[in-house]
């Protein structure tokens, strides 16, 4: 179901010089110058609210014996559970339920329906690309889809974000650059690995990926098959059977790893932060994208993505020259700009500081202000990203 749009290098393009044209007049107006890790338990009012019940549903389903879970409980009665149990008991209940609502507490791909494969993009560093793919995945895997997350940043942030440490464990392989390689690939089940995460698997990414930049210039004038922007599709379709979402955290530029990532998706998801630089800078990634995408889709690859977002990251609300920004952004292209924002928090920052998520770290660690202002937030991102994705496989409506 993609929009009915015309060609995706003339929209973006349209988009980059808008964007130009207002930033141009308006800044002369207004702005002047180790050890392995393991996920958490999650209590019963977490787990109810992820599967999409009600609290006293869930315990009635397990007076009732419908949910046979040997669940951890603690001293004072109180019920702890993996992941996996919540997932377990989110299919359970929707098995055994003939309301059509519970069906839909199993979210992912139906027959018919295609693989959804999300980028998360921007030139910039710090524009909070990783922070959000690794939020969204999660998310998305706690709510019962199968993810795949993918590094495509020779970096490495997202890997680290799992726990290894990629400039010793992947030093030499292992990485998603041994499956796009042109020099004897391996299939990508290969390097494909299971997480402390239930149902999100993780493609790692290091430094040896960044050699794809240079060996594509090279297989390019030696006209190698496949081409570059095919290589990753080709290895996502061969697991595509394995996953419902697949997201991907791309390096901050425009190279050739970007490109295939576009070209392999069906959605994408530009993080901007709402500041004149940053803003300026997305400019520039729009009107490069453009021109990259036209000169591919000449010798026939034109991306077919079901949507195309931008989201606001980093976002301070209470900061006069950043609201006005993300007003800005709004203005100039209205419903491609997500409504939910991710706010700038302490919660995320401090969490990062350890490699964890909002997701991983436990509400008592924090003011809980603090904690609930920055959770309500993202997981309104990621639940306005699945009505997307739930659209794209034409149900409810995004
Ligand atoms: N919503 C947020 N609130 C607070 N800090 C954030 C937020 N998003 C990102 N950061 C921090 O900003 C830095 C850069 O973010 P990151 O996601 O790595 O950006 P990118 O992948 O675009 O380079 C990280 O230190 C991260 O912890
Ligand atoms: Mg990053």
């Amino acid at each position: 179901m993609s929009e009915q749009i015309t060609r995706i290098d003339q929209r973006i393009q349209g988009m980059a010089t808008r964007l130009s044209r207002a930033l141009d007049s308006n800044m002369r107006k207004s702005f002047l110058p180790d050890s392995h890790k393991e996920l958490r338990r999650f209590n019963a009012a977490e787990a109810a609210g992820l599967i999409g019940v009600s609290l006293d549903h869930l315990r009635k389903q397990f007076f009732n014996d419908k949910i046979d879970l040997e669940v951890e409980t603690d001293s004072r009665g109180r019920r702890w559970y993996t992941a996996q149990q919540i997932d377990l008991a989110r299919r359970a209940i929707a098995q055994d339920s003939r309301a059509k609502k519970f069906q839909y507490l199993v979210p992912g791909r139906r027959d018919g329906d295609r693989l959804q494969v999300l980028s998360v993009t921007n030139f910039k560093g710090g524009a909070g690309k990783t922070t959000t793919a690794i939020h969204l995945a999660q998310k998305l895997a706690l709510d019962g889809y199968r993810v795949l997350a993918i590094d495509l940043d020779p970096q490495a942030s997202l890997t680290t974000m799992f726990g290894f440490r990629p400039e010793i464990e992947f030093a030499e392989s292992g990485t998603i650059y041994d499956a796009i390689r042109y020099d004897d690939p391996v299939p990508i089940k290969e390097i494909v690995r299971e997480t402390y995460f239930h149902n999100l698997d993780l493609a790692p990414a290091g430094l040896l990926l960044s050699e794809f930049e240079t060996e594509t210039a090279h297989a390019l004038n030696n006209n190698v098959q496949p081409p570059f922007y095919q290589r990753l599709a080709l290895c996502i379709g061969e697991i595509e059977a394995n996953y419902d979402v697949v997201v991907i955290d791309c390096p901050p530029q425009l190279g050739f790893i970007t490109l295939s990532a576009l070209v392999a998706s069906t959605g994408m998801i530009v993080t901007v932060v709402p500041s004149m630089l940053d803003v300026a800078s997305m400019a520039q990634f729009l009107q490069l994208a453009s021109s990259l995408l036209a000169t591919i889709a000449q010798v026939g690859a034109t991306p077919d993505w079901d949507f195309m977002k931008f989201l606001v990251t980093r976002f301070e609300p209470n900061d006069g020259p950043q609201t006005q920004m993300a007003a800005f952004l709004r203005t100039m292209f209205g419903d491609d700009v997500l409504t939910r924002t991710f706010v700038k928090s302490s919660a995320v920052s401090d969490a990062g500081l350890t490699q964890q998520t909002l997701y991983e770290v436990s509400r008592a660690d924090f003011t809980r202000q603090t904690y609930d202002r920055a959770i309500e937030s993202i997981n309104g991102v990621v639940s306005e990203i699945e009505a997307h994705i739930q659209a794209a496989w034409g149900r409810k409506e995004a």
